[in-house]
């Protein structure tokens, strides 16, 4: 069933295990260089914690996940974090952030949710917000693991963000080989 793969004890704790040599480094990188340290940022999927703790290290942060496992493993390891179960496709939250980051979460949705989360994510953001969000990088959609995969490349990313988003930028980045993945940096309109 779809993202059932990240909801139970046995698949996360898999997951953490595989994914331990895997970071977002170099995007958040990319990201200091438009959002100034010490804005509050929301990641969305912060998963096992691994880019959350590298954005802490920057950032007011707040993670969240829709996966109480998730939540528990980054509540339990991160105990002066603040974590919130958010959806992101619905963002049910009452705060509002100068920037939303995540790596490799907004692949997980099909285009209608993308859509909707997008909106969201403008109306969550204050005036000229940034977003910075990673993508597979290629054609068409699959289940991995029980899990949907969206594939994006730059000009369905261009038609999805553009109504709310300034582009600034989108770049081809290797995360397993050459140009596999991409990275969007937008600002709110
Ligand atoms: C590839 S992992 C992200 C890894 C994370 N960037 C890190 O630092 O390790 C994907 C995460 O997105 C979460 N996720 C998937 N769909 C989601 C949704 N609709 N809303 C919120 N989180 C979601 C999963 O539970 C999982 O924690």
């Amino acid at each position: 069933m779809k993202g059932d793969y990240y909801k139970t004890k046995a698949s996360v704790e898999e997951y953490i295990q595989l994914a331990k040599d895997v970071n977002g480094k170099k995007l958040i990188e990319k990201l200091r260089k438009v959002l100034p340290a010490r804005s509050g940022l929301l990641e969305l999927g912060s998963g096992p914690g691994t880019d959350w703790r590298l954005l802490n290290e920057i950032y007011q942060v707040t993670g969240s996940d829709n996966s109480s496992e998730f939540l528990k493993h980054l509540r339990a390891n991160n105990p002066h974090g603040e974590f919130f179960e958010l959806d992101a496709i619905t963002l049910e939250t009452d705060h509002t952030f100068e920037g939303i980051f995540s790596n490799k979460v907004m692949i997980h949705l099909r285009d209608e949710e993308l859509q909707a989360s997008i909106k969201r994510q403008s109306q969550i953001l204050g005036p000229d917000g940034i977003i910075c969000h990673s993508f597979w990088k290629g054609e068409g959609t699959e289940i991995f693991k029980g899990l949907f995969v969206n594939y994006q490349n730059e000009k369905r990313l261009k038609k999805l963000f553009d109504n709310n988003f300034e582009i600034l930028s989108i770049e081809s980045y290797a995360e397993f080989e050459a140009d596999d993945s991409l990275l969007l940096i937008g600002k709110k309109k």
